[in-house]
């Protein structure tokens, strides 16, 4: 090791320069709030087209974020913005992109085979000290890592959506995360300025073993005629104080997603009656009505 350092003191990795694999809504995010915190990033998709939307959503989000921190001193606000984008460089060829990266974060599309194929290559291509982490919302970490043979520096980094507003990371170690990797990953979420727990690579996590089951059952409520949309999501508001009721919540995160999740968790634990099916939810899925991002969902066109 380098004079004047014991090799124990420079235990953990310190993350610098982060390789972020999908620029959809979570890796511009995540891009975004590493760039603002001094990480140089390489945010990779599969064409130019996604990434210069990519930089582009970065750029407006930043604005908005000036014009609140920096309302009596546009200048600097301005500054500020130049200095977050160049830390962000783009490419489609995420091997390459890798070299050098001390973290690779993968945001890409919820496909186990898809993020097998991707963790494969980058294992061939990323130098040996650095680590990797999934962003997945409901599929094992360790399945994901197991396509690679560098089991000790796998772990979850999970982010929640709007990545610039949502200050927490469920940090996630599999039984074979080393405890400097695990370690390595907390202090970057700290890093990103937001706040860590720690997570065992079960289902859901902590945030959505909880919170998916809750909505599925506000469904099954509705479902027997229990209540109407508007007084459940009104109940939750003003009874439990959650910011958004389950069905606006739901609209919010989309129902295929949340249909995806539940249909994946119930293949891996069949008997689980917290995982079962809704029919009201199903059917939405079926027309198309998705929530926000298709205009309509379990509510109508507003
Ligand atoms: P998205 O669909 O907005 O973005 C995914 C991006 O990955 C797309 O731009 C796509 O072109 C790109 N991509 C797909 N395959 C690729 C490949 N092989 N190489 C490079 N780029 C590729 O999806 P979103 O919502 O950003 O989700 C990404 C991941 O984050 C998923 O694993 C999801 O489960 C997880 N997640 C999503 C949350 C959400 O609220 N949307 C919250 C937390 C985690």
């Amino acid at each position: 090791g380098k004079k004047g350092f014991s090799s124990s003191a420079v235990r953990n990795v310190v993350i610098k320069h982060v390789t972020i694999i999908g620029g959809g809504q979570m890796g511009a995010g995540i891009a975004q709030v590493a760039a603002s915190t001094g990480h140089t990033v390489a945010l990779v998709d599969t064409n130019e087209d996604i990434l210069k939307k990519a930089v582009k959503g970065i750029e407006g989000s930043l604005k908005r974020v000036v014009k609140k921190k920096f309302a009596d001193k546009p200048e600097a606000g301005e500054e500020f913005i130049q200095k977050v984008l160049q830390n962000v460089s783009t490419s489609t060829d995420a091997g390459s992109a890798a070299q050098g990266s001390d973290l690779v974060l993968e945001a890409i599309v919820e496909n186990l085979k898809i993020k097998q194929d991707l963790f494969g290559l980058l294992d061939k291509a990323a130098p040996a000290h650095t680590l990797f982490a999934s962003n997945t919302s409901s599929l094992p970490i360790s399945d994901i890592a197991s396509a690679t043979k560098r089991l000790d520096k796998f772990g979850g980094l999970h982010f929640f959506n709007p990545v610039p507003v949502m200050k927490l990371v469920e940090v996630i170690g599999t039984p074979t995360t080393s405890q400097e990797t695990f370690d390595s990953l907390l202090n970057f979420s700290k890093a990103l300025g937001k706040t860590p727990v720690s997570c065992k690579d079960t289902p859901g996590f902590i945030v959505n073993r909880l919170l998916v089951p809750y909505l599925l059952e506000a469904v099954r409520l509705h479902e027997r005629g229990h209540g109407s949309k508007e007084d459940i999501d009104i109940a939750m508001k003003l009874g439990a104080g959650y910011p958004m009721g389950p069905f606006e919540l739901a609209d919010y995160v989309g129902l295929d997603t949340i249909k995806f999740i539940i249909d994946g968790w119930s293949v891996m634990e069949p008997d689980n009656p917290l995982f079962g099916q809704s029919e009201y939810l199903n059917k939405l899925v079926a027309e198309g009505k998705l929530g926000k991002k298709t205009g309509e969902g379990f509510y109508g066109k507003k």
